[in-house]
């Protein structure tokens, strides 16, 4: 593969006006460099309301406080942010897989199952909405951490025990001394844990080098950028540098039969339901999705468009991890999504993509895969007699 071949692939439909509806994002940047300065004239493609689509491209920097988000690593991996000292948050959003955990629906609390898959902690500061369902806004990092320590189906922690435990920590005073100038508290921790999830993002991924000019894609991963916005149409959905809009589809993605079969799963289903204000939840059988939120018909059994990027790292894939791999996912969107008892969301077609336009698309998604992103876990320092409490009282 070289720069040569990839200039002319992407160059060409946009200079030449062939196709005005490709190449965003990428075209724009390199036409640039390839000195063709039609490329910022040509109309945008549109969605099927007729927006115009936020073009594919690097995500932006985000800046971070380096002694908070220190601090809220040490924390992201301390099981002693759960009730038992059982789980930490790494446990479910494990850097070694894709800062998801690999199943197809996640653990939960222990005695306890959850009913949808994990959902990646990477690149997840860029979300617009938190959950599948989107139940929380993306803005607030620290709500999120919030959610996550006292549900009873995540750490099941009462924050003021929490921070109780942190005080007996000297290393955790001292850190929390250094990110805040003062002692361990509840709304600290948040705000720690959010300065923490603004530094897991993805590094080195291959289209985003691209689009900046610093790298070359191969031509079947080029070819698959072009299903990507014309014949598959994915770009309706999967769009600007996070690659979601940011809205929910109901999709008709099969149910997982595990959650009606585990007692365990199906009861988390339920009290989430119920605490969501959910109607009837006593007898719902079927994940009701954003429905949680809006409470509109339509949005029962719809889900908020994930982000593509990391694909590479974070199978099963959908809510509810009912397609093990890439190829699966690629089957149900060229079959125009599964059956099952609602309407699907009308951009859902059967696309009659070829073996090699599959392939193609394959080769792309893997594209917005970056390097592995490690963080190994830090040492657990232990609890000490506090001497001076006044040093600590809040
Ligand atoms: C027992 C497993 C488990 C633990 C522990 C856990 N999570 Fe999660 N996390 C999940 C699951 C499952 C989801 C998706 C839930 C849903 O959509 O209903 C999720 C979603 C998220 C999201 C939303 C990502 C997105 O793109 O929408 C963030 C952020 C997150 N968790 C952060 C944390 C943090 C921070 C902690 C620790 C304080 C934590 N999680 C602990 C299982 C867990
Ligand atoms: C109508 C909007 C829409 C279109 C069009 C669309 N997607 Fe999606 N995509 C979604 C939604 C919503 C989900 C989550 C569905 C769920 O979990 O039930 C999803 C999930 C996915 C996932 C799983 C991600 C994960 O982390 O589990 C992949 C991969 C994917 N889409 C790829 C594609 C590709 C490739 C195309 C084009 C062939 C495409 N999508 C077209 C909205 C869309």
């Amino acid at each position: 593969m070289n720069s040569l071949n990839h200039t002319r692939l992407v160059a060409r439909p946009r200079c030449t006006s062939v196709r005005v509806t490709g190449f965003i994002g990428a075209a724009i940047v390199l036409s640039a460099i390839s000195g063709c300065t039609k490329a910022t004239t040509a109309p945008k493609p549109a969605t099927s309301a007729g927006e115009s689509i936020p073009e594919i491209g690097p995500l932006p920097n985000v800046e971070f406080n380096a002694a908070k988000a220190e601090l809220g690593k040490h924390l992201f991996f301390d099981r002693r942010l759960s009730g038992d000292d059982v789980i930490a948050c790494s446990t479910c959003h494990d850097p070694s897989k894709g800062w998801a955990d690999g199943k197809a629906l996640s653990l939960a609390y222990p005695g306890s199952d959850y009913f949808r898959s994990s959902k990646p902690y990477i690149n997840s500061v860029h979300a617009r909405y938190f959950y599948w369902d989107g139940r929380l806004t993306g803005k607030d990092g620290a709500t999120m951490a919030r959610d996550a320590i006292t549900e009873t189906h995540f750490l099941n922690m009462d924050g003021r025990l929490m921070f109780m435990r942190l005080q007996q920590v000297p290393e955790y005073v001292a850190m929390f001394e250094k990110a805040f100038g003062k002692e361990p508290n509840f709304g600290r921790t948040l705000k720690a844990l959010a300065e923490f999830q603004k530094t897991i993002v993805s590094k080195n991924v291959p289209y985003d080098q691209y689009v900046k000019g610093k790298g070359s894609l191969p031509d079947d991963a080029l070819a698959g950028l072009e299903v990507f916005q014309g014949k598959g149409r994915c770009i309706q959905c999967h769009n600007g540098p996070y690659f979601s809009d940011g809205k929910a589809h109901r999709m008709g993605v099969g149910e997982n039969p595990e959650i009606v079969a585990t007692p365990l799963r199906h009861i988390t289903m339920r009290s989430v339901f119920k605490f969501m204000g959910v109607d009837n939840f006593e007898n719902v059988k079927t994940d009701v999705g954003h429905y949680v939120v809006s409470k509109e018909e339509k949005d029962r059994g719809a889900f908020l468009t994930p982000t593509l990027r990391e694909l590479g790292h974070t199978a099963p894939y959908m809510h509810n991890g009912m397609y093990a791999t890439l190829d699966d996912v690629i089957e149900f969107y060229n079959s125009g999504g599964e059956m099952n008892n609602l309407p699907r969301d009308s951009m859902l077609k059967p696309l009659g993509l070829t073996s090699k336009e599959k392939k193609d698309l394959k080769a792309f998604l893997l594209a917005l895969t970056g390097d592995p992103v490690i963080v190994e876990a830090p040492a657990r320092y232990e609890y000490k007699l506090i001497e001076n409490w006044e040093q600590v009282a809040n």
